[in-house]
């Protein structure tokens, strides 16, 4: 699928099915999903421009690769994107930190947005959004409109599942966010869960209902 990237490494796909598993403990869900965020930042971020700077090792000077530009942001989705953020920021601990904080009405399913917060110079940085649920884009498309508000125009948007419903929604929305996933899932059921799906990531990874 145009645009969408799914991260098919046999350790986040073998991770996500013990996570889907109903039986999985809070402390069980939690520490898989810091795990699984890893290797999904390191996915995600495999791409990433380099320079070079001279330096001196032991032995000799050398021109040595580093990332290029500034430091990324991570952009989480409230309240289920911080159990992304943990093990990303493992990986990447000079990443600076964004909340968007936006709930689903029950009834409309729309995105209502009741926080934000973010770096002053967020539009020039690239800038990796967060949520495990891509379900019907509703968060996701409103959490990158605040976002294109504040003159952010380098993203990419990372989730753990993804219905094709909400996929479809997002990249009419904002055809240049590129999607990584590591699961396109059958679809949306009536109450806008993704079957098969996980259930609902917040109660899973926190022990609420
Ligand atoms: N959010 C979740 O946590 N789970 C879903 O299945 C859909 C949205």
């Amino acid at each position: 699928m145009d645009g969408v990237t799914v991260i098919d490494h046999p350790l986040v796909q073998h991770k996500l099915t013990i996570m889907r598993k109903k039986e999985t403990s809070t402390a069980g869900f939690r520490r898989l999903l810091r795990e699984i965020s890893t290797l999904l930042c390191y996915e995600v971020t495999r791409d990433l421009e380099m320079t070079h700077e001279t330096i001196e090792t032991p032995m000799t000077k050398m021109e040595a690769p580093i990332l290029e530009g500034k430091k990324l942001v991570f952009a989480s989705i409230l309240r289920a994107g911080n159990g992304l953020l943990e093990g990303m920021l493992d990986l990447v601990p000079s990443a600076r930190v964004s909340h968007v904080g936006v709930y689903r009405d029950h009834e409309t399913l729309e995105a209502i947005e009741y926080f934000f917060k973010a770096p002053e110079d967020i539009a020039e940085r690239l800038v990796i959004i967060v949520d495990p649920m891509l379900a019907t884009g509703n968060s996701a498309i409103a959490a990158i409109d605040r976002l294109k508000e504040r003159g952010v125009t380098n993203m990419r948007f990372l989730c753990l599942l993804a219905a094709p419903e909400g996929i479809k929604k997002f990249r009419e929305s904002h055809p240049d966010v590129p999607v990584y996933t590591a699961s396109i899932d059958s679809h949306l059921n009536e109450k806008g869960y993704i079957v098969p799906g996980l259930g609902d990531a917040g109660d899973r990874m926190y022990g609420t209902k």
